[in-house]
């Protein structure tokens, strides 16, 4: 049995998890609300807000999980990429405490912690993926199709050249003035609109790669001409402007996710990260397997967006690997 403390704290929300195995004991996060008035978040704030939240967070995840200190085998972090002032706060606390507790550390890379999220035990569903899959790792900072033959061995098949899918997503809401972060509002507005009603272009981008910035600028251009006739158009049309542009970013990821898939000859695809939690790209998924005959992985509402249950996932089994990292080990802001 393993017990695992895991701390994430690479962008805005400050988690902190319990893992015995591969259960989840606790998975407490804590949102920063602070970065809305801005839309978008600000590092310095970010960095602060991880300051306060921190202990508080992990005292609730260990109280909520019902285990002493003691039971913690070890204690794992994400060391990158994200924001380096929120990094190292959660970087530096889990140093720390490892240290109080004489604990070896676990260094977890956060887009390996979306993915792996997958192996996490569910007793809603037991399923979990077997190698090789397929996974499409969607959020705010990353848009990657990847290739899992193993936990740890993973390929890189395509990427964004330019901004990420939720960053897409989150800059439509800010043009219609949606609020921050605009994805989970788009997916409710969209429920109510008609997929078809505006056709936004999509760029003819190499192999498994994506590009989302065009888009961006067509959604722009397109209300910019709409608003010189009636200044009213986002308010009488959001619904199906909403759901336009979602089906425009969604189409155009599983697009790529279908290709590779069939090129790759595999037959299982999941999805992992924030924008997993879209409605229109878990139930497009659904169907493009169904199709095929595939399996689909779809991660619970719970781990889609940041949390350390993922972390705490992905540090099992390196505990089960027997690696360990270094307490001079510093944070990393990019890479994959
Ligand atoms: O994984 P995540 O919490 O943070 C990063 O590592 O970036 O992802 C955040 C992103 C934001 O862009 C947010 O708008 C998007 O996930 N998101 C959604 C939904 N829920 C969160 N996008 C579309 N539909 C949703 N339901
Ligand atoms: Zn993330």
């Amino acid at each position: 049995m393993t017990t695992i403390l895991a701390i994430e704290s690479s962008c805005d929300d400050t988690s902190a998890a319990v893992l015995r195995d591969r259960r989840v004991l606790s998975n407490v996060i804590a949102s920063q609300k602070v970065h809305e008035q801005y839309g978008g978040v600000v590092p310095e704030l970010a960095s602060r807000a991880h300051q306060q939240n921190i202990i508080p967070v992990v005292d609730a995840a260990i109280r909520q999980a019902g285990i002493g200190k003691e039971e913690i085998d070890a204690v794992g972090f994400t060391r990158g990429p994200g924001l380096l002032g929120s990094l190292l706060v959660g970087v530096s606390f889990a140093k720390s405490f490892a240290t109080a507790l004489d604990k070896p550390l676990i260094e977890v890379n956060h887009l390996q912690a979306h993915v792996l999220s997958h192996f996490i035990d569910k007793p809603d569903s037991p399923d979990t993926p077997e190698f090789p899959f397929i996974c499409l790792l969607v959020s705010g900072g990353h848009t990657q199709i990847l290739l899992l033959r193993d936990y740890f061995d993973i390929e890189v098949l395509g990427t964004t050249i330019d901004d990420a899918a939720g960053e897409a997503i989150d800059k439509a809401a800010k043009i219609m003035d949606l609020g921050y972060p605009g994805g989970p509002v788009i997916d409710r507005l969209a429920k109510e609109g008609d997929a078809n009603a505006y056709r936004f272009a999509t760029p003819h981008i190499e192999g498994y790669n994506y590009s989302f910035s065009g888009i961006k600028t067509s959604f722009l251009y397109f209300l910019r001409d709409r608003l010189k006739e009636d200044p009213d158009f986002i308010e009488k049309h959001k619904a199906d402007l909403c759901a336009s542009i979602q089906n425009t970013i969604v189409s155009f990821l599983l697009k790529k996710v279908e290709r590779a898939a069939l090129d790759r000859r595999v037959r299982q695809v999941a999805i992992a990260g924030g924008v997993s939690a879209n409605s229109r790209l878990r139930s497009e998924l659904q169907r493009i397997c169904a199709k095929h005959g595939w399996r689909a992985f779809i991660p619970p509402f719970s781990f889609c967006t940041d949390n350390a249950a993922m972390v705490a996932i992905a540090a099992h089994f390196k505990y089960q690997r027997g690696e360990f990292a270094d307490i001079s080990l510093p944070p990393y802001t990019r890479g994959s």
